[in-house]
Parts: structure tokens; C-alpha cells; sequence
């Protein structure tokens, strides 16, 4: 079955325990970090994702848009995260990284832009748990979905064993189509919280992919 995950960068940031409270019927909670390097925009680091932690039983799932991934590792660890991925475009040592995030005892994923090919993680199809799929460019929320991410994550499902998670510009009238395609986990940013009932939008999204 689907996993729905919300991304907390299209929350209310002035009551963001409140707003991840909203969303305790989606499976994972979606972090976006940047580094106003690697994508231009700031947002926010393991502070946070700390202060988080004790108010919901989500899965945290840090999606790392950072030049330097390999620096932030152990500080999302010590905050709580269950997966952290790093982009393939900033990871010199891609190998390593997702063996350093293993080795802590959580899900190391791996992230491609929509300009990037799958076939380059054909090496590291082995080392990652998860593979997120950007199905826009990162930086912002409230994008229009890029139908190209489709064959990739069909070439993907057919060659990796592992979670395919797909973020960027998901609503209930796409999400069906990055499911049959081979999505496992979706992201959702605009689609969950900017409606006003969030177990509603949730529920929309799951309705769809049936
Ligand atoms: C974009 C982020 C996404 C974004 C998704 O850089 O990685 O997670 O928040 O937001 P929507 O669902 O609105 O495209
Ligand atoms: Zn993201």
C-alpha cells in the first residue's frame, strides 16, 4: 500500500507542532533541507527535526538538498531521523555516504533531480534502501509535476528492490500514475498543507492510488 508523506516545508511554520499533529494519519514526515547552496533557498536543520521528534511517531524521512551532505550526517541522526537522503548530484563519495548512514542503524536514501539519469545509480543500487525521485526541481513547494520522473521510475522499479519515493508537485490527480509506475511512498507538500482538513487530503491521495 502507498505511504503518504508530508512535507512540513508547506506547513505554518509559527505552530509546527500543531501542524505535524494535523498530519499523524500519513505514514512518514517529509524534511526539507537546504542549504542555499546546493538549491538557493534556507530552510531549516536538525534543531528542529530535534524538537519535533517528541511530539509525533511518524517516520522522519530528511531529505538532504545540501552541498556537502556528508558534514550533516551525524546531527540528523542525533535528531531522530529514520532515513536521511542525500542528492546523488552533491555526493562525491556517494558509496560511503549511504554506508555512513547505514552504519547507523537507519535507512540510507539516495535523491536524483529531474535533470539527472537513473542509470547513474545503477553502481549504488545495492547500498541504498530508498531512492527518491524529484519530480521537480528542488527548491520549492507548490511546483508543477514533470512527467519525464515517469520512465524513470519505471526503469527504476524494474532494477531496484528497494522504496521508491517520489517527491514533487503530487496531487490526487497524479499520485495514481507515479503509483502503476512503481511509487511506494509519495511526497506531498502543497496537496496535504495548504487544505484545511489534512486527514482529508490524506485520505485523498491514498483514494487515489486505489
Ligand atoms: C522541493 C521539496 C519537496 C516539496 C514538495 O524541493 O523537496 O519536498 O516540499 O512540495 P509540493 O508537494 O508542494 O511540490
Ligand atoms: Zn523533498
Amino acid at each position: 500500500m502507498v505511504k503518504i508523506a508530508p512535507s512540513l516545508l508547506s506547513a505554518d511554520f509559527s505552530k509546527l507542532a500543531e501542524e505535524v499533529a494535523s498530519v499523524s494519519s500519513a505514514d512518514w514526515l517529509h524534511f526539507d533541507i537546504m542549504d542555499g547552496h546546493f538549491v538557493p533557498t534556507l530552510t531549516f536543520g536538525p534543531i528542529v527535526m530535534k524538537a519535533l521528534r517528541e511530539k509525533s511517531k511518524l517516520f522522519f524521512d530528511a531529505h538532504l538538498m545540501v552541498r556537502t551532505p556528508e558534514r550533516h550526517i551525524r546531527s540528523f541522526v542525533d535528531a531522530g531521523a529514520d532515513l536521511i537522503t542525500v542528492h546523488a548530484e552533491a555526493s562525491t563519495h556517494l558509496h560511503r555516504y549511504l554506508h555512513t548512514i547505514r552504519d547507523y542503524g537507519i535507512k540510507a536514501g539516495v535523491s536524483i533531480n529531474p535533470g539527472t539519469s537513473e542509470k547513474l545509480l545503477e553502481p549504488v543500487l545495492s547500498d541504498a534502501d530508498v531512492i527518491l525521485v524529484m519530480s521537480v526541481n528542488p527548491g520549492w513547494s507548490g511546483q508543477k509535476f514533470i512527467p519525464s520522473t515517469l520512465p524513470k521510475i519505471r526503469w527504476l522499479r524494474n532494477n531496484f528492490s528497494g522504496i521508491i519515493e517520489v517527491d514533487g508537485g503530487i496531487t490526487p490527480e497524479n499520485a495514481k500514475e507515479a503509483v502503476t509506475a512503481g511509487a511506494d511512498v509519495l511526497v506531498a507538500g502543497s496537496a496535504v498543507f495548504k487544505r484545511p482538513d489534512r486527514t482529508a487530503a490524506i485520505a485523498a491521495l491514498r483514494a487515489a492510488c486505489e
